[in-house]
């Protein structure tokens, strides 16, 4: 994370200021500006402006004017937005600190710092000159009359978890291989005081995890499974909740390549899903949530090596059940099930899987959103939907309808990896359910996961979405 927050009651006179303020909300211009420089202001925000940079003797303001909405989501995402596109300016003029002002009465603080913070993230570990590259602007400081201190010190928490997720996803497999992905877990579950257990190849063959062995045969790297768990004194929930996270640290195809030109580039992202639990994990135990919350990541990368599993294998899962591979490439499904199997043995009140599954909810959904499905309760899957619309980490429920079921039969096993050309996501769906036997919820976010190209504070490369998603569903689930 290269920006923190800071929580002040004031603030000295040569900082630079940001003001957040409305059209028709102009009292405060009289205490911060001359005459002359009010008049200004008053011209550019009459002109419809919506944002101006004022230099001063020894300090700039710079004024963001935002239009006032009946909706709070898009009001919130309006103001990460402008705090993105300040950023920039903040940049081009080196700057190194701010304060801010919300003269809103609307309380965007906590929407404009994660704009900031998230915007001026930067992944610049494998560039010689580092230190030239890296943003000047380190600290936003928050007033108490706008924002409480213990909400600014949760805010550095939670954006402490999505840059770990962003991190997570935009390390290449020349450095996180599946055991450095263990290694990176303990690390942060040393940070935030979370224990991690690292099952190695040999624990796992003798759990006998037949997927996650079966797409890793093909690698020269061992998989692992890795388990974090955080249990405090006093928890909400007496059966824990348990997240799977898909951790495939990268994804070739196997031996069923992948075929699309340009497509196999960015396939470190493939253990996004497993960056999501881990980030929300990181920030569920360092903020203390009353929450027992389980981690489930099994990891490995998905290579065409000499004794890859090929299309016609039949593999027996940690289930029992046996799959036929008819393409090597659907592989994610193969590790979740056990994943989702060996969550079993916790007797879990809710499991929510996070992968990047699916080409097809991606084309679905494009970078929006992801795709929900699942067997919890309504009222479960509408809390999700709605942290998804608070967050601005939307969600779009596709069905499980058991009619989508049959294009999983298989001639010579219980089930096959592939369905049919249609409904590509939801059949994924389907085999994962399969392996699942309580309330249940699975988050396919292939199309959000990494981007191409920067959209406002979704810098490019991995978003880290879905931390806050799950943050603050649990947040709301011990508050409920
Ligand atoms: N990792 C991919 C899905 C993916 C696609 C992630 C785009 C991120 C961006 C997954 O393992 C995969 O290859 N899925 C196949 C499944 C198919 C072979 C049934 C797909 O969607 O094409
Ligand atoms: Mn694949
Ligand atoms: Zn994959």
């Amino acid at each position: 994370m290269t920006t923190i927050l800071r929580s002040t009651s004031n603030y000295a006179q040569s900082n630079h200021l940001i003001i957040l303020s409305y059209k028709n909300q102009q009292t405060w211009l009289p205490a911060l500006l001359t005459e002359t420089e009010q008049k200004i202001v008053q011209k550019a925000i009459k002109q419809d402006i919506k944002q101006l940079i004022l230099p001063q003797l020894d300090r700039f303001i710079i004024i963001e004017i935002l239009d006032a909405s009946d909706s709070r989501p898009e009001l919130e995402e309006q103001t990460r937005c402008i705090a993105a596109k300040t950023i920039a300016i903040i940049r081009k003029y080196h700057l190194e600190e701010a304060v801010l002002l919300d003269y809103t009465n609307d309380h965007l603080s906590a929407s404009y710092a994660e704009g900031i913070v998230l915007a001026n993230y930067q992944f610049l570990k494998y560039f010689k000159e580092k230190e030239q590259l890296k943003s000047t602007f380190h600290t936003l400081h928050l007033l108490t009359e706008f924002i409480p201190s213990k909400e600014v010190e949760l805010l550095n928490i939670l954006f402490e978890g999505v840059c770990a997720a962003r991190d997570l996803v935009n390390e290449p497999l020349s450095y996180l291989t599946a055991v450095q992905l263990s290694e990176e877990i303990k690390r942060l579950g040393k940070a935030a005081n979370f224990s991690v257990n690292v099952l190695d190849k040999a624990a796992i063959e003798a759990l006998k995890m037949g997927g996650l062995l079966a797409v890793n045969k093909g690698s020269n790297d061992p998989p692992t499974f890795s388990i974090l768990e955080w249990k405090p004194n006093q928890v909400v929930n007496k059966k824990p909740i348990v997240l799977v996270g898909k951790g495939v640290v990268y994804d070739t195809g196997g031996l069923s390549l992948k075929p699309t030109a340009n497509s196999m580039d960015f396939m470190k992202c493939d253990m996004a899903g497993a960056a999501s639990v881990i980030g929300a994990m990181y920030a569920v135990a360092k903020a203390e949530l009353p929450i027992h919350l389980i981690c489930l990541v099994p990891s490995t990368d998905n290579r065409p090596g000499v004794n890859a599993y090929v299309p016609g294998d039949v593999v027996t899962m940690h289930s029992g059940s046996t799959v036929e591979v008819l393409n090597t490439d659907a592989e994610g499904r193969m590790l979740l099930a056990d994943g989702l199997h060996y969550a079993k043995q916790y007797d879990p009140e809710l499991v929510i899987d996070m992968a990047t599954l699916t080409g097809s909810a991606a084309h679905a959904v494009g970078n929006q959103g992801a795709v929900l499905m699942g067997t919890a309760s309504d009222q479960t899957k509408k809390a999700l939907l709605q942290a998804g619309i608070e967050t601005h980490e939307r969600l779009v429920e596709f069905p499980l309808w058991k009619e989508y079921g049959e294009q999983l039969k298989s001639d010579v096993a219980d089930l096959k990896n592939l369905g049919g050309s249609t409904a590509g996501a939801i059949t994924a769906g389907k085999f994962l359910e399969h392996f699942t036997a309580y309330n249940w919820m699975h988050i396919d976010m292939a199309g959000v996961a990494y981007l191409h190209h920067e959209d406002a504070y979704r810098t490019k490369g991995g978003t880290g979405y879905g931390v806050q998603l799950i943050y603050n569903f649990l947040l709301n689930y011990a508050k409920s």
